[in-house]
């Protein structure tokens, strides 16, 4: 009874051909949206907290976590190419598994895009204070005015991370009156971004303090650090996860992609092989020249990331210059192996690249909500479009808020966890869609088709769950809680108010997707039919 209220696919597939989207992108321009979407806060920010898991294991982290990464493209590719409508699992899991599901999926997405949205903020916040204000203007604002407090596993005196919730503000305000980044725009800041991980990887690998001995102990914290610890190399890969989120968004343009059987994988595996191979670079700069070992708890343990207790080690003067400590981790390397001025000039590529992340990021929750209004399940106020803007503006408004608070009261850390918790909830549905569409939907066209899914799938479910079962166990909970939440809003609101339920799905999908430019903002000059 429960799981009875599968959409059909074809219902579905007709807002799809009205669309018509010309096929016009080829691997290079799928992998540059990729890079962009994908290197963000992960790699300039985590990398601190990913050492103080693992210590000089964080590059091993990295080939975990890309692995996962890698095998779940391979779905999200498939899905996509052959349901190429905005709602991503959400869509592909009201097609395949119902309802009820489909709605999990689309409230865990909330975690996947809008937490992430925070945590890119604050991760933009510690570049913003440390290079512009404290080394290019000198001004240091006070510390409750640069982190969320101590209790939520801010900084001492911290009380509200106040550049991270103007970011998020005025990210929000760009995409309420209708700015969508272009192909041209995208391209300029993934050479920005890939010109200042170069100069890194460069600088420190060449360096003179380069020495092999930092990379020893290489896993303080062992492979596995113990359950709900969310330590050791396999704890440091379910955080670092985070720094490959994003590249789901490119598995949308499939439909857009000529020759895609070819172009949709090597998109989306080149893009993840190349930020994995980068991200391994930059994590052996680092440690290889200021070292990474994590600050220890006395039991031999390292202190939870963004906990209270390494919050004040790290106020202690001599942890002060520690790569686990530094809110601009790859800035900070650069300026203690006295490049200074490149540690800045890496800086501004970050204030400058990151809030194109939190773009996309935000964009695609304000979609899901959207899609999900569109289909009854939330209200319907909330998919309204701007008469001028021609943007749904009102849950624009409505996730940008919620992600503005996020990013003003918690640590980058923990937002970052809690968002892998719900991206990975995702992803393992999605591997399961697939298999359940190729054996009830064997014969319908895929442009794209997961070569051995037999093996690729379920590698993709254990690959995730294992991630999921190696962080910190607070982030652990909140996804069932956060299930739970939804559930209650389900069963008492959208239930019965689903179109699905009251039979005018059609209606719906055809009338609103007429009056809303469905976008991705990186490829959004794309051509069109
Ligand atoms: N992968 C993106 C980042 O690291 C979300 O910021």
């Amino acid at each position: 009874m429960l799981l009875d209220r599968v959409k059909p696919l074809d219902a579905i597939l007709a807002t799809a051909e009205r669309k018509s989207l010309h096929r016009s992108l080829g691997a290079l321009q799928l992998m540059l949206f990729g890079i962009g979407c994908i290197i963000g806060t992960g790699i300039f920010v985590l990398t601190a907290a990913g050492a103080q898991k693992a210590g000089p294991g964080l590059m091993l982290a990295f080939v975990i976590a890309g692995t996962v990464c890698i095998v779940a493209a391979l779905c999200y590719a498939e899905i996509a190419s052959m349901i190429p409508v905005a709602g991503s699992a959400y869509t592909y899991s009201y097609a395949t598994m119902g309802e009820l599901l489909a709605w999990t999926v689309g409230w865990a997405l909330v975690l996947e895009y809008a937490i992430a949205a925070s945590a890119v903020s604050v991760g933009w916040s510690g570049y913003f204070t440390g290079t512009i204000l404290n080394d290019t203007f000198g001004i240091a604002l006070p510390p409750w005015l640069t982190a969320g407090p101590l209790a939520l596993g801010g900084a001492p005196g911290g009380v509200i991370n106040l550049p991270a919730m103007i970011i998020a503000l005025l990210v929000t305000w760009l995409l309420m009156i209708g700015t969508s980044e272009s192909a041209k725009v995208n391209a300029v800041l993934v050479a920005i971004k890939v010109t200042a991980l170069t100069l890194f990887i460069a600088l420190t690998l060449t360096s003179a303090e380069f020495d092999p001995a930092h990379f020893n102990p290489f896993l303080p914290a062992g492979v596995f650090g113990g359950w709900g610890t969310g330590v050791g190399a396999v704890g440091a890969a379910a955080t670092i996860f985070f720094a490959y989120v994003g590249f789901d968004a490119v598995s949308t343009a499939a439909e857009e992609t000529k020759d895609p059987q070819r172009n949709v994988p090597i998109g989306l595996i080149g893009s993840l092989l190349f930020c994995t191979v980068f991200y391994i670079l930059v994590a052996a700069g680092a440690i290889g020249t200021i070292g990474g070992q994590p600050i220890m708890g006395p039991n031999g343990i390292p202190f939870p990331a963004g906990s209270e207790e390494l919050a004040r080690q790290c106020a202690m003067p001599q942890f002060a210059d520690a790569l686990v400590c530094s809110n601009e981790a790859l800035a900070h390397v650069l300026r203690q192996i006295g490049f200074g001025a490149i540690g800045n000039m890496l800086g501004y590529a970050a204030i400058l690249a990151l809030p194109s992340v939190i773009l996309v990021l935000l964009f695609a929750q304000t979609r899901i909500f959207f899609v999900m209004s569109r289909d009854g399940l939330l209200p319907e106020g909330l998919s309204k479009v701007h008469p001028k803007w021609k943007t749904p503006y009102v849950v624009t408004a409505f996730t940008g808020i919620v992600v503005a608070i996020g990013a003003a009261f918690f640590p980058v850390g923990q937002l970052a966890d809690i968002a892998n918790a719900g991206t990975l909830y995702a992803f393992g549905m999605v591997a399961i869609a697939v298999m359940v569409l190729r054996r009830t939907d064997g014969a319908r066209v895929r442009s794209f088709r997961v070569p051995g899914l037999a093996i690729i799938g379920p590698l993709t479910i254990a690959g995730c769950l294992f991630l999921f079962l190696n962080l910190p166990s607070e982030a652990m909970l909140v996804l069932p809680l956060w299930t739970a939440i939804g559930l209650a809003i389900y069963f008492a609101y959208g239930r019965s108010r689903s179109h699905l339920g009251r039979g005018v799905v059609e209606v719906a999908e055809v009338e609103v997707a007429s009056t809303l430019e469905p976008d991705i903002p990186g490829i959004g000059d794309r051509g069109r039919d």
